[in-house]
């Protein structure tokens, strides 16, 4: 048997509740450790905040490791492409100084989102009696494409004749079903509308899994960002109101081209509190006042469609499911200082459905609506958190709200952020 290959560390940053956790803060602290970021799932839906000196940039294709000069950024198979805005994010960095053009590459295998697609996002759900409340980018439709084995790849669009030929039958099939919703078919839009900026794709088009496995034999570090959060995925969310893909960690390895054996850790990331925005229940949701105070203090609207979000308090039933099915190894708890002024906090530690008490996030969304949270309350802390940068900085009633989510979400926090900017955090205990 010969030596072992050096081998590097890989890590996956994973969203634990309804998305919006604070994923793209969390990568672009963790991302200047590392030397590649790759997206794993979802397309332009996901809206990564992301605020360093002057710039306040919201991602939704690119990712949030890209301000770092010099880290090579990635978008895996399991990611769908939105050519167009991928190529607009990128000349809009590039106008701001940010040039990542050279640095970045997408998987050949990686599905394509079009113009047609997001018109039948936004028909299907006009046309639906019940909405999921999509962001309209097409997702839905494009996965569909995808497991329908009707989806057009990246490497299709290599090769303009192919392209061409594959997109036309896409937007064949598209004036169909437009046609059924009972919408105007020529919303599709052409063929050329289409391909518009596939000319772009030769620079960027790379074997994602390959640089991959390339970079951890080096000896590098790699961390794979994962858009929405385990309540949204596919399998093992909110279903109907999920969105089509794996967000879970087991979609990392699927999603880049890596077996699950490569990844040394997760990461889960999770909010002081819950929000959720689209359709769907959300059991432990604040009364109408606090829902509104919360909303204005933590700036709770759709990093992509502008949508008020529906807060919560921290639902440890959902952290605890989370922190299973996706084996995390550390948790990042974010945002802890839009509780600074509450007197007391309350973390859902069970339910009741129907009478009974349940410990378990319910499969079935029809008993989620029905769940009654059982709350634990904790005193607050009434003071600003939003200077600390050690867990000794913090007032004691934060710590002992922080280590009883550790408690119940059964990993250790490995990171507390307490501020929108780079610099406004607690790394490591
Ligand atoms: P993502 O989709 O998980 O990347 O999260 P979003 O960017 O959609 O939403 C998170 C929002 O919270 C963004 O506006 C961030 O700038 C902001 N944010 C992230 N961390 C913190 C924090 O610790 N405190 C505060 N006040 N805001 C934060
Ligand atoms: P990030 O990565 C929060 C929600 C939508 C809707 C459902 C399905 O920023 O955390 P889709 O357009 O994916 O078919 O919509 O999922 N949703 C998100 N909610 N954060 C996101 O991404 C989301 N991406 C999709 O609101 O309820
Ligand atoms: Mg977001």
């Amino acid at each position: 048997m010969g030596a072992r290959a050096p081998s590097g560390a890989c890590t996956v940053i994973v969203g634990c509740q309804w998305g919006d956790e604070g994923k793209g803060k969390v990568v672009d602290v963790l991302a200047g450790d590392m030397d590649v970021i790759a997206r794993y799932q979802g397309g332009a839906n996901a809206g990564h905040t992301v605020h360093v000196g002057e710039h306040h940039i919201v991602l939704h294709q690119v990712p949030s490791g890209v301000l770092h000069p010099e880290k090579r950024c990635l978008l895996g198979n399991g990611v769908v492409l939105d050519v167009d805005q991928f190529f607009g994010e990128l000349d809009g960095l590039a106008e701001r100084g940010v040039d990542a053009g050279g640095r970045i590459g997408i998987s050949t295998r990686a599905h394509v989102v079009f113009p047609y697609h997001k018109a039948l996002d936004v028909a299907a759900e006009a046309a639906a009696r019940r909405k999921i409340g999509t962001t309209g980018r097409g997702i839905g439709p494009a996965y569909e494409a995808k497991t329908g084995r009707r989806g057009v790849r990246i490497a299709d669009l290599l090769d303009r004749a192919r392209g061409a030929d594959r997109v036309g039958r896409g937007i064949e099939w598209a004036r169909e079903r437009l046609r059924q919703l009972g919408a105007d078919p020529d919303t599709a839009g052409t063929v050329e509308d289409s391909l518009a900026l596939a000319h772009r794709l030769p620079a960027v088009a790379t074997d994602v899994g390959d640089e991959i496995a390339r970079a951890l034999a080096a000896g590098k570090r790699v961390l794979l960002e994962g858009a929405q959060g385990t309540a949204l995925d596919v399998d093992h969310g909110t279903y109907p109101y999920v969105t089509s893909s794996n967000t879970t960690a087991g979609g990392a390895a699927v999603g880049v081209g890596i077996g699950p054996t490569a990844i040394d850790s997760v990461v889960g990331v999770v909010k002081a509190y819950t929000t959720r925005v689209g359709n769907g229940p959300l059991p432990s949701a604040f009364d109408a006042g606090m829902d509104e105070h919360i909303r204005e203090l933590g700036a709770e609207f759709g990093a992509t469609t502008g949508r008020p979000r529906r807060c919560g308090w921290f639902d440890a039933v959902l952290a605890a499911y989370s922190s299973r099915v996706n084996g995390l190894t550390g948790i990042a708890v974010t945002k802890l200082d839009v509780l600074d002024t509450l007197p007391e906090l309350k973390i859902a530690t069970g339910y009741r459905i129907d009478g009974d008490a349940h410990s378990l996030f319910p499969a079935c969304v029809r008993e989620l609506e029905r769940a009654e949270p059982v709350y634990e309350t904790l005193p607050g802390w009434q003071s600003p958190t939003t200077e600390a940068r050690a867990m000794s900085d913090l007032p004691p009633n934060a710590r002992a709200y922080l280590h009883r989510i550790e408690e119940l979400g059964g990993a250790p926090i490995v990171m507390v952020s307490v501020g929108t900017r780079r610099s406004q955090v607690i790394r490591g205990r």
